[in-house]
């Protein structure tokens, strides 16, 4: 039996409440292959467990995850904790100490999903983005000097090196060669007289190296525009940390909502776990009360499926979320729907089968 070890972090908000429902397929999907079992240990980390212990997660947290296949994660963040002490104290740590440097971010429009856009196929909105994912604008570099003083300046420096810039650029042309499509770069090299320039210059010497994949380069202001008006341009995307960031919300909007926008955290080379967790945060304003979406945790575990070597079940499990919408019956509020986060779920079970 192949045992796949799994670091549970529900997290806050509304992430435990999806997380768990996103298990409860998996457990369904192993029972339902038999030839391999997921071994789950939770860790109760997040902004609770701070405000008990003074931190996000214990002093050895990073050694206790290391040994596991990969981490399942819900969302963190809450009231009462300022959100740059929670996210860089847990998800940053974690995405940076595992070199998670791949996020990979599936923006396409299931049958049955609902979409915002007028005169637009479904077909056209199926894209991947492919966000850097260690540093750029969330280096984490920077100065807050004479605080409080007139003289105040505060600096936060991006940070894109060669190899961090190559590597996410290397994934994306594999990927989009591996699926006969095009790599779209999104950049800001008219204003971002260094960091983005150099981004460019990179990308076009690593399209050299893929002559047979067709690209496409777009300013991130016009790249945002037409992921409202033509989003069928764009297949395999590529961008900078913060960038990818904004545009998967975007992306997030014209596909279905947050409910349904799901990611991966990867450690392409497997020195370390890679993470899966929707994009979504811990929604404060729909907590402990059965209305979250666990759609986009469902799909993360999805992604899990694939990460692991069992695309089958992967896509088994989206086509399961895809039948869950266009039947329309157990559906949360956000997509229109009555359901509580347990009867969605159900439903995803009960079309696997
Ligand atoms: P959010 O994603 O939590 O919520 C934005 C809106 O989308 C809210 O109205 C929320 O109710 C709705 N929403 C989100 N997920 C949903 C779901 N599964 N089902 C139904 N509705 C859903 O973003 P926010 O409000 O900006 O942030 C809240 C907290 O989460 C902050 O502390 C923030 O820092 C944190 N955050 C964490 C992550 C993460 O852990 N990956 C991601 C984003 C935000
Ligand atoms: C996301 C989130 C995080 C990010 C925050 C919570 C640090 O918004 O995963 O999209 O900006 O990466
Ligand atoms: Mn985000």
């Amino acid at each position: 039996m192949n045992n796949h070890k799994i670091a549970v972090i529900g997290g806050d908000g509304i992430g435990p409440e999806v997380v768990e429902e996103g298990l409860r397929v998996l457990r369904h999907v192993a029972a339902l292959d038999g030839s391999f079992a997921f071994d789950c240990t939770a860790f109760p980390w997040g902004c609770e467990y701070y405000l008990k212990t003074g931190r996000m997660m214990p002093e050895d947290g990073m050694e206790q995850l290391a040994g596991f296949d990969a981490i399942y994660l819900g969302a963190v963040g809450a009231p009462g904790v300022p959100d740059h002490i929670s996210l860089w104290d847990l998800l940053l740590k974690i995405r940076k100490g595992f070199d998670q440097y791949i996020n990979l971010r599936p923006v396409k429009l299931l049958e049955g999903a609902p979409c915002p856009l007028k005169d637009v196929k479904r077909q056209d909105i199926d894209m991947v983005v492919v966000r850097e994912n260690s540093e750029g604008e969330y280096a984490g570099a920077g100065d807050w000097l004479f605080p409080g003083q007139e003289n105040e300046v505060v600096l936060q420096t991006g940070v894109f090196s060669r190899r961090g810039c190559q590597r996410v650029m290397r994934y994306a042309f594999e990927l989009a060669r591996s699926r006969g499509q095009s790599v779209t770069n999104i950049t800001k090299s008219n204003a971002l007289n260094y960091s983005m320039v150099y981004w460019d210059q990179i990308f076009a010497q690593v399209a050299k190296e893929y002559p047979d994949v067709p690209t496409h380069s777009y300013l991130v202001d016009a790249a945002s525009m037409f992921f409202v008006k033509d989003p069928g341009r764009f297949q395999v995307v590529v961008t900078s940390n913060l960038f990818g960031d904004i545009l998967t919300d975007l992306g997030a909007a014209i596909a279905g909502g947050m409910g349904l926008a799901a990611g991966a955290n990867l450690n392409p080379e497997r020195r370390y776990p890679s993470m899966f967790e929707p994009i979504h945060g811990s929604a404060p304003d729909i907590a402990g009360r059965g209305l979250a979406n666990p759609l986009a945790a469902i799909w993360s575990a999805s992604q899990m499926l694939d990460f692991f070597g069992h695309e089958d079940w992967g896509k088994r499990v989206l086509d399961a979320i895809q039948q869950v919408l266009v039947e329309g019956r157990d559906l949360t509020p956000d997509m229109g729907g009555t359901a509580n986060t347990r009867q969605v779920a159900d439903a995803v079970i009960r079309c696997l089968g």
